[in-house]
């Protein structure tokens, strides 16, 4: 199993969310956050020459544990919805996940998430 842990632009979460379930994702956490991805070459010369402090920008962080034959439709599902080609499109990671617990049934690793 994968957490695959995305941080996206907030305005396209609604998209997205649609998009996740139309690929059948297991389940979905999402958070409110603020973010700082790498500079942009005239950020990073202002940070170099000027001690200047970027802006956090606000973002989603979303959290979705799947099988591992599934992380590639997520990461490509995560990207048709999130992708305009500008900076800021978004950052995902993808974290083994080592078990799983589905308290009411007991159920353990892939299994509760199935
Ligand atoms: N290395 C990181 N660690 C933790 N969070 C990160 C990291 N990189 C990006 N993020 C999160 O992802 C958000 C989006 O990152 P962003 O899309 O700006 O990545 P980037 O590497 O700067 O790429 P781009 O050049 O396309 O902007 C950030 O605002 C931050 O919340
Ligand atoms: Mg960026």
């Amino acid at each position: 199993m994968k957490l695959v842990l995305a941080f996206v632009n907030p305005e396209k979460l609604w998209e997205l969310k649609k998009k996740m379930f139309e690929v059948k994702t297991p389940g979905i956490s999402v958070d409110q956050v603020m973010g700082i991805g790498k500079p942009l070459a005239r950020m990073a010369d202002m940070i170099e020459r000027h001690g200047a402090i970027p802006k956090f920008f606000p973002k989603i962080r979303v959290e979705v544990v799947v099988p591992d034959d599934k992380v590639e439709e997520i990461l490509g599902a995560i990207r048709e919805i999130c992708y305009t080609g500008n900076p800021g499109d978004g950052k995902v990671f993808v974290i083994p996940v080592d078990d799983a617990l589905r308290v009411r049934t007991n159920e353990r690793g892939e299994a509760a998430i199935r």
